[in-house]
């Protein structure tokens, strides 16, 4: 198991300061986040939610003059994902697209530090930025160890205050990577250390967070780090095939779009061999246990969104990634991805 990024936990502020931090610095955040860091010289940018790949070039543009030292991440992942993209693109030339794939940064990108705000993404350790490319209404990633920030602060107090559906929302994304990488042949026996824990931090923390306890987001930072860790050792598969999609054509935001699909995918999953051993593990049916979080919460079904004949037509163009479909460890056939798309439905 690697991990390329330091972790601290801590008061972010703080922590900030001792990094020591020189020279000139870009902070990509959603807001204006200027409070407690007026001793650092930085130039500010802000980061729409679920932002294309125009939205990365437009970005750029404006920045595209002027020399920075490092950047600043703080955020959820949409923010987190573009301080990647940006910073990757500061020292690599060419159009951002050219990015997208696997390893298709030549030049380390300038030092990172991210800060995360939500506890979903886990992309404060992760080596994928997600962007989202309108003509062809999909999803892409752009995957490099390079992206892999050099240093990950973990504040759980800034998640504070998230509404109560965010909160749902990109802690069912940080599950989703838990469990997507649990259920790789590629997950050795620490990695379901990891994905078990993050679980575990899941279940054990959502309803304080939910309730806006600092415990409960504390567990699910914690969660949402773990998945981090093990979707950058592993991968997502199933799930994210299709909220790709999903999410790429019809702007519905990732963790919810997961969230559609992630019912099926257990369902799929039922008699696994290690399936079975994570809910022995865990001492729960798992299945039982999300479906009545679902019901308690009301969380929407895939029929608020879209026709059931689009609901085909996205499982037939997640088919087509073959990266996630031959990912895990047991493999769709197209009937079977459509089955997991109408489980929520
Ligand atoms: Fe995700």
């Amino acid at each position: 198991m690697q991990l390329r990024t330091k972790v601290i936990f801590g008061n972010f502020i703080e922590e900030l300061k001792k990094l020591n931090l020189e020279g000139r610095g870009l902070l990509c955040c959603r807001r204006g986040f200027k409070n407690g860091l007026e001793w650092l010289d930085l130039k500010t940018i802000r980061i729409s939610p679920e932002p294309t790949l125009e939205d990365a070039e437009r970005y750029w543009s404006n920045i595209e003059g002027e020399s920075f030292d490092y950047v600043l991440a703080i955020g959820g992942g949409s923010v987190l994902d573009m301080a990647k993209v940006l910073a990757a693109r500061m020292t690599n030339r060419g159009p951002i697209e050219s990015f997208i794939g696997i390893e298709r940064i030549h030049n380390p990108p300038k030092p990172l530090i991210e800060v995360p705000t939500t506890h979903g993404t886990g992309s404060e350790v992760t080596k994928y930025a997600v962007l989202r490319l309108t003509a062809r209404g999909v999803k892409k990633s752009m995957v490099s160890e390079k992206i892999c920030p050099k240093v990950a602060i973990v504040d759980p107090r800034l998640a504070l205050g998230l509404p109560k559906e965010l909160t749902i929302y990109t802690s069912i994304d940080a599950f989703c990577h838990n469990v997507e990488a649990y259920l790789t042949p590629l997950a050795d026996p620490l990695v379901d250390l990891v994905c078990e824990s993050g679980l575990r931090f899941f279940f054990d923390g959502i309803e304080e967070a939910i309730e806006n306890k600092l415990e409960g987001r504390e567990k699910l930072m914690l969660c949402s780090l773990l998945g981090g860790i093990a979707i950058t050792n592993v991968q997502t598969t199933l799930i994210h095939a299709l909220s790709h999609v999903l999410g790429g054509r019809y702007e519905i935001p990732h963790g919810m779009a997961n969230s559609l699909f992630l019912r099926g995918f257990l369902e799929f999953y039922r008699g696994d061999e290690k399936f079975e051993r994570l809910q022995r593990e865990l001492g729960m049916n798992v299945m039982e246990e999300l479906d009545a979080f679902y019901e308690r919460h009301s969380l929407k079904r895939l029929s608020d969104f879209i026709s059931e004949r689009e609901a085909i037509e996205v499982a037939e163009k997640a088919f087509e990634n073959r990266r996630l479909m031959e990912g895990g460890r047991r493999r769709p056939s197209e009937e079977d991805l459509k089955k997991i798309a109408l489980t929520s439905f």
